[in-house]
């Protein structure tokens, strides 16, 4: 830590695990030599997101049965730590763990913590019809089954940066059926692609040069690479919060598995072959993976 002339220290603006780990080394050690007591402890918690460091700082007496708090103080947030709280004979601690209150942090932070936390997600990679025998192609992460009798899954559409639904919204709200692709690992730089804003009507399937085939029965094609795809009929769309968020809960009809990927299973329900199938699933920020290896747990009776 440095000091500055406006009388505070600096301390790391982005506390990552490094830094927490030796801050806190540094400030026990500072607290055994400066306290030297199990009367007293100490606490410190951050408040808010890595950019913006928020900490409440305090030294408590123990005595008896009761605490009482000699000293404690916010810092600013802006990445500072007042003087008189960072210095002796004031020590303070600094807890390795953070509890992150998500109603002091605004909907950007929320989401970066929600995407890294709600990990792996699967990818939905949606078709969805433009109304003009052209087709919008775009990945969604917020996705998952919802339930099997009907069988349902769930997709979260928000909005463009200007406000305005994204067309995936607009399509599957106006049509009322669209199709979800199990998204590969090989796919990724397709996937990625695919989230381009493009103009309204602009297809990301002619963009990227991907190929559609049609299914007997369907009136959607699926993307002719995709291993499985799900023709889906609108269920209903939620809109959930402030900007809103579309919950669109699309009911799936049919279930296309390429027959490469389907094994022997229990009956006439095949076992999908995860390990040649490959699914994409998403991290935090550009981040993915694969599956990695998977393991069996037998369920209590
Ligand atoms: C892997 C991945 C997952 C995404 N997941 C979501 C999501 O769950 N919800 C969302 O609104 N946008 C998500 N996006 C962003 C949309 O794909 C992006 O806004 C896209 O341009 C929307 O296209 P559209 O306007 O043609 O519907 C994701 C992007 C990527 C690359």
């Amino acid at each position: 830590m440095s000091g500055s002339a406006s009388g505070t220290r600096s301390i790391p603006t982005l506390i990552d695990r490094e830094h927490r780990s030796a801050i806190r080394t540094r400030l026990s050690d500072r607290l055994r030599v400066l306290l030297g007591s199990p009367k007293h402890s100490c606490f410190a918690f951050i408040l808010s997101g890595t950019h913006k460091l928020g900490l409440w700082l305090g030294i408590f007496t123990n005595d008896g049965d009761s605490d009482t708090r000699i000293a404690s103080g916010r810092h600013p947030a802006n990445g500072s730590v007042p003087e008189e709280l960072a210095t002796p004979p004031l020590a303070w601690y600094c807890s390795a763990d953070m509890i992150l209150d998500l109603n002091q942090l605004d909907p950007k932070a929320i989401y970066a913590l929600m995407i890294q936390s709600i990990v792996p997600r699967p990818i939905a990679w949606v078709l969805s019809d433009n109304g003009d025998h052209s087709y919008n192609l775009a990945p969604f992460s917020y996705f998952n089954g919802v339930s099997s009798k009907p069988p349902i899954l769930s997709l979260s559409i928000g909005k463009k940066r200007d406000g305005s639904k994204k067309d995936t919204w607009v399509n599957i709200e106006k049509r009322k059926h669209f199709v979800v692709h199990i998204a590969q690992c090989q796919q990724a730089q397709s996937v990625s692609a695919s989230a381009a804003s493009l103009p309204f009507g602009s297809s990301e399937i002619t963009a990227n040069e991907l190929e559609t085939a049609g299914v007997t029965g369907w009136n959607l094609p699926r993307l002719a690479e995709a291993k499985i795809a799900m023709w889906c009929q609108l269920h209903q769309i939620v809109e959930v919060g402030d900007t809103p968020q579309a919950l669109v809960l699309g009911r799936i009809e049919q279930l296309y598995l390429n027959d490469d990927f389907a094994q022997d299973g229990l009956g006439p329900i095949p076992k999908i072959d995860l390990d040649r199938l490959d699914p994409l699933a998403r991290l935090g920020g550009d981040d993915y993976s694969a599956l990695g290896d998977s393991f069996t747990v037998s369920r209590p009776a």
